[in-house]
């Protein structure tokens, strides 16, 4: 799959970020198990635990319009390096992944590397554990 576009929609996102108080912008960008894209950007608070990512803005955008698998996230935080996602992410990237999720780590639409959540975030407590 071309990555282009998702990149693209994350670094158009980024440019909303609320982020008054780090100064690190972030954006992201999902596309669903129905083919539906969603973006979002960090939001900061400055009471500041209450901040929400990027990953999660996107997240929650895309489960409050029913789209619930993710086949792919992308993240673009600063242009050095690649922006990983943090643990809570990675935690609610693991509640709506059905294994094959890809991890787009971004600068540019033109500078990428392509991870497997898998490869992320082994050893998950998810769902599964909940029996
Ligand atoms: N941040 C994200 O939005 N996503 C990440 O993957 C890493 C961190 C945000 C949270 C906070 O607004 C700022 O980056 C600095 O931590």
């Amino acid at each position: 799959m071309n990555y282009k576009k998702l990149i693209l929609k994350a670094m158009e996102a980024r440019e909303k970020a609320y982020a008054p108080y780090s100064k690190f912008k972030v954006g992201a960008a999902v596309i669903m198990d129905d083919d539906k894209l969603y973006s979002g950007c960090n939001i900061e608070n400055a009471s500041y635990g209450a901040t929400n990512c990027a990953e999660r803005t996107a997240i929650f955008k895309a489960v409050s319009e029913e789209s619930k698998i993710i086949k792919a996230i992308a993240i673009v935080g600063d242009t050095v390096n690649y922006t990983y996602p943090c643990g809570i992410c990675r935690q609610v990237i693991e509640e709506f992944s059905d294994g094959n999720t890809n991890i787009i780590l971004a600068k540019n639409e033109n500078d990428y590397i392509i991870k497997s959540f898998s490869q992320l975030f082994p050893g998950a407590f998810s769902k599964k554990d909940l029996i």
